[in-house]
């Protein structure tokens, strides 16, 4: 047996006994039959179990069997469903009882469970192992931060490549025997111990492993894409009137509004300025505050990359936003 291994039947122990003397004692733990297990996966999809809990005791005394479930009219389903909210769930858990009870036998791998309607890969996960002891980890969001904080995995939770890691990293580390129990105290650790914001981390059975408990750095996950925050820069258009032209330059085509028209951000001379319009701009990755000062060059003055154009027929040419906006302001367009 190698280190790995060992290692992993440690985790496999503290979790299974963990579960053992701490795990919520839920209605649906003490079935071992098919149906009433996907009927609480079904339920727990978007609701909370201590909402979820009186709708599966209700379905089971209504409809004690999937065969009675197939054989019901929906407005029965339908009615009973209601409160509960996301609806289709109803809907598909009526299509699926008719399914199966066609079938006849209940499907018993994540696989098959997965092609009926209803059953994503999560939920056929975890009937798969609770009720057909498939060793297969389920991921839900729940399981994701108990596992990335397990593993300390930086990698970007959204992407399809870390879940595939998380599934390779976590089968081993559920029970053989007892899979489904192994996914279920991970659902209550999530749901109990280590929560989003605040983790037990002192009464969790999985400490003395947790890579991000001993480094102190359970919070950081899971990794989401870092959203890159705008940069805040200042920046100077000057509105140089000669006579009733304007100065614009053509910006290089580098750069921000690469080979636009757009008024100097410098001005080489020193003449009185006053200060003018100022509008908030923002880009992807710059957050711009541009600054319109105004001042009126003498009527000789030349600059040899301006041009000296109509404010009225700027508009026509290809101008950044904040230059067409400056216009408007001033009723030019
Ligand atoms: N959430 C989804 N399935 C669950 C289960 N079997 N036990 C606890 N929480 C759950
Ligand atoms: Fe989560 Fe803390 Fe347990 Fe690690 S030690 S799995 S962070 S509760």
């Amino acid at each position: 047996m190698n280190e790995t291994t060992t290692w992993n039947i440690d985790i496999q122990t503290a979790l299974i006994e963990w579960f053992d003397r701490s795990a919520r004692t839920l209605p649906w733990r003490s079935y071992s039959n098919p149906y009433a297990i996907w009927l609480s996966e079904v339920i727990l999809q978007q609701t909370r179990v201590a909402q979820g809990r009186a709708y599966w005791e209700k379905f089971m005394t209504e409809f004690p069997t999937l065969q009675s479930l197939a054989e019901a009219p929906s407005e029965k389903v339908m009615g009973l469903w209601a409160g509960l909210g996301y609806y289709s769930r109803a809907r598909n858990l009526h299509a699926t009882a008719k399914i199966i009870a066609e079938l006849g036998d209940f499907p018993n791998n994540a696989k098959d469970l997965q092609s009926l309607p209803g059953i994503g890969p999560y939920t056929a996960a975890a009937i798969a192992s609770i009720a057909f002891k498939q060793v297969i980890p389920a991921l839900d969001g729940n399981a994701f931060r108990v596992y990335t904080r397990l593993f300390a995995l930086a990698d970007c939770i959204d992407l399809p490549s870390t879940q595939k890691i998380i599934a390779h990293k976590s089968l081993p580390l559920l029970d053989p025997l007892r899979p489904g129990d192994s996914n279920q105290a991970i659902m209550d650790l999530g749901a109990q111990i280590c929560t989003p914001t605040q983790p037990k981390c002192i009464d969790c059975p999985l400490a003395f492993a947790c890579e991000a408990f001993r480094r102190g750095t359970q919070t950081d996950f899971p990794m989401k894409k870092s959203k890159k925050v705008a940069k805040q820069v200042s920046m100077t258009l000057h509105v140089i009137m000669r006579k009733d032209k304007i100065a614009v330059i053509k910006r290089p085509s580098k750069g921000i509004w690469g080979d636009l028209w757009c008024f100097p951000e410098e001005l080489p001379e020193t003449i009185p300025v006053i200060e003018g319009l100022r509008k908030r701009h923002l880009l992807t990755h710059l957050d711009l505050d541009v600054h319109f000062p105004e001042s009126h060059a003498p009527s000789l003055w030349i600059e040899p990359q301006w041009e000296w154009v109509d404010p009225n027929v700027l508009q026509h040419r290809a101008i950044p936003v904040p230059i067409r906006w400056w216009l408007e302001e001033k009723n030019y367009i």
